[in-house]
This record gives C-alpha cells, structure tokens and sequence, in this order.
C-alpha cells in the first residue's frame, strides 16, 4: 500500500483532535484513502496534555515540517494570517499539498496560495475553515455544482451561536458564556473575532465566492457583531415569534452580491431558528435543489479534527491522479471567477424590528407612524410594552415590512429628534428565509 506521510503544524484545540483521531480511526482512514496515512512531524512550540506524542518527531520549530522532505502533506492548524501564510507558502515551495482549517487566511490570502499551489501542481484544502464539522466547502463546491445559487444564510460561528443560546434559553450574562466558550475551545484566540462578527465574515467571503463564483475579497462586506445587543431584545423577539441568531448573509441581486453578518430576527418556525449551543446550520437557496439545509457542530476539537481530516484523506487519495482531474479550491479554474459588486448596506432591502423608549402620551406613535409612512416604511406590527410603577416612558417595538436601510435610518433619525423619545432607537435586521 503506498504510504502518505503527513506532518502537523500546531498542537492546539484542533490540532490535537486532529492527531487523536488519526490514531484512533486509522484503519478505516487508511482503507478509505486507499494508502496508509501516517503522522511523520507535528511542529508546535508546546505540548498538549490532551494528545500523546511520544514516539512522534515533534519540532518546536513548524518551518521544520514545512520543509520536511518526508513530508507529502501539511496541515496548518496554527491560526493568524502572517506566520501562517509565511507556512502554507512555504510548505508550497517545498512541493508540499496543504490542508488548513485557517478562514481568516483562506478569506484574506486565498488568492495568492491558490495561484501558488496551482503554479506547482499542489492541492491546498479548507473544508474545516467554514461550519466546523459540516461538510459545507465539498457541498458548494461538489454537491451543488448543477445549480445556480441564489441566496446562502448561515448560522456560522459556534461561539456566538453559543453565548446568544445560553442567553436566551438560561438568561447567563454574556461575558460568562463566552468565558465558557473559551474554556471548551470554541472562540478564536483572539475571541473579538467571533464576537464582533469576523470570523463570520471570513467564512461568509469563502461560501460566497464558491456559492457565486467570485474571487476571494473581505472589501465591502458588512459585519456586525453581538456586542450590542440587549437582553430585553432577545425576550421581546420571542415574544413576537422570532428567535435573534447571528448570521451570515450572501445573496446575488441583479444590483450586486449582498454580503452581510449581523444579528437577525428569524421566525420561529424556521428550522435555523431552532439551531442551538455551539451547533452550525447554513441554508442555501438555489435554483435547481431548492433549500437545502446543512446542520451541525460549528467548533470543536474533534468535530473540526472530522473535517481537516476528511481533507487529509482526499488529498492522499487526489494527489496520486493527474491534476488535470482535480477540483479547482474553488469549484472553478481561477480565471473564470468573476468579479462582482458588492451591494453597500444602505441600498439592501430587509424588514426591520425597532426598539424605543417614548412617553406614554396621546399622539406619540402617531407622530411616529407618520414618519415611517413618509419614508415608504410599511409597518408590520407595533407594540407597546407595560410600563413599570412610577415610570413616564415605556418601551415600543415596531416590526417593518421590507424597506431598503437607507429609508429606515432616515426615519429612525427622524424619530430620535422627536421630543417625546428618549435616547437611541435600535433596530435589528429581519430575514424570513422563505424565498
Ligand atoms: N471560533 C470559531 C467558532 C471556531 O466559534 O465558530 C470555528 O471556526
């Protein structure tokens, strides 16, 4: 049986389900890509008490296994995008085939490693970049190529899919949910990243370019995080019948690609509203198939190790064909991507849900309703929440119909001159996901 010698940069969360479950499923791993798959290498500059290394030649230094002549492939599973990119090319220039599960590298620096690997006949693979364990880059990529795909959504970060699901269903505070993300290795080292929306948008920049074709590029996307978000916001969407979820956005327009992360309203009833803790779940909508909906673990040490590995197995089973037969990183031969424009926020059209806080007084809401109709917003619902004893101000919560953002932040500047309201009006974007 021929023999693939792979070598394994960084011993981390994921590094070390990655050499765990290696070890443990080889035979099968073995059988499935018709070779024997062996770890030669792993570099790290420190020991994980959850992995056993001994009798494995572990460097301290990763450039070791990047240029390793045994090695065939190398896995990158040391996160950022300057040493890591310094790596993956490095691993290129040696004549190495790369599977890393790095979005912020792949979404920043694809283009580059893509051209490298292509100039040298090499297979760079990213299946674990994007919603962990789903195998959501080969159903892009492979399982919907027959279809024009009209509009992705996903819930695409475990972390705060985690945290906005502790908050919900337990009312934990959001800074003691996110410390136990950390603590079960689902944030990013840097967990800003997750919270703040991009780590989303990273992996939003790669399911777009494979759901529509286009070269890899953060410009223009939009990206909101969790931050901002009240806990009043979460119990009042309920009580309308919407779950808040952060999600990630890509849709083609005949005016351009829309291509967004932010929290969003979801109705109940939508299956995605019901993904829950640290689960994943992207929807795609496309001409032929429908929507389709892939669902499952979105961080994690060994459900990401199950699709890094999933990687290692077609890369050893690929590489001894021609390149010829291989399927492009990105579904197409790069020069057939196309560049497309990227809608600003202000021009894309969704409902909105408005939270703010006025006197409980005759004409107030009419005051209100009026600029909404001035500005072309239709209003869906609107509630006025119970006032608590001894207090003049009582919450109000607007549902819109569609409307395009740049007509509702002129009414909510309208709206927050007006005498009778107190401080800002927040708004959170609605999507129905049915068409
Ligand atoms: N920090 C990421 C998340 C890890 O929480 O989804 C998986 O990409």
């Amino acid at each position: 049986m021929r023999s693939v010698n792979i070598g394994i940069c960084g011993l981390g969360t994921v590094g070390a389900g990655v050499f765990n479950v290696l070890g443990r499923n080889s035979n099968s791993i073995n059988s499935r890509a018709n070779c024997e798959i062996g770890v030669t290498q792993v570099g790290a500059r420190r020991d994980n008490p959850g992995c056993d290394t001994s009798g494995t030649d572990v460097s301290r230094d990763i450039f070791d296994v990047a240029k390793n002549p045994e090695i065939d492939i190398v896995v990158e599973l040391i996160g950022g995008t300057t040493v890591a990119l310094d790596l993956v090319m490095t691993a290129l220039q040696h004549g190495k085939h790369v599977v890393t599960a790095n979005k912020a590298l792949i979404a920043a620096h694809g283009t580059e490693i893509f051209a490298e690997a292509e100039s040298r006949n090499l297979i760079v693979a990213f299946e674990a970049a994007v919603a962990g364990g789903i195998p959501i880059i080969k159903a892009l990529r492979e399982g919907l190529s027959a279809n024009r795909i009209n509009w992705l959504a996903g819930i695409i970060n475990g972390t705060t899919n985690f945290i906005l699901s502790e908050m919900d269903s337990k009312g934990r505070d959001f800074a003691d949910v996110l410390n136990e993300a950390q603590e079960k290795g689902y944030a990013e080292a840097d967990p800003t990243f997750d919270v703040e929306g991009i780590d989303a948008a990273h992996k939003l920049v790669i399911m777009a370019s494979l759901a529509f074709a286009m070269p890899l590029s953060l410009d223009g996307i939009f990206t909101d995080g969790i931050t901002k978000l009240e806990p009043q916001d979460v119990s009042y969407a309920r009580e309308l019948g919407y779950a808040i979820k952060h999600l990630g956005i890509a849709r083609q327009t005949p005016e351009g690609v829309e291509l967004r992360v932010h929290p969003t309203l979801v109705p109940e009833k939508c299956l995605i509203a019901g993904v829950n803790d640290v689960s994943n779940a992207v929807m795609v909508n496309a001409d032929a198939v429908g929507t389709t909906l892939f669902y499952g673990p979105g961080a994690g040490s060994e459900p990401t190790a199950s699709s890094v590995i999933a990687d290692i197995i077609d890369v050893a089973r690929t590489m001894a064909s021609s390149p010829d037969s291989w399927v492009p990183a990105l579904g197409c031969a790069s020069s057939a991507l196309q560049e497309q424009k990227i809608m600003d926020i202000q021009d894309i059209e969704t409902s909105f849900y408005i939270r703010f806080s006025a006197l409980d007084q005759a004409g107030v809401l009419s005051n209100v309703t009026k600029i909404m109709g001035d500005a072309g917003i239709s209003i869906e619902a609107i509630i006025q929440k119970e006032q608590p004893a001894g207090e003049e101000y009582v919450n109000v919560i607007i549902l819109t119909n569609v409307t395009k953002e740049k007509f509702l932040d002129e009414a909510v500047t309208y709206i927050e001159q007006l005498e009778t309201v107190r401080g800002s009006v927040n708004f959170i974007r609605v999507e129905h996901l049915d068409q």
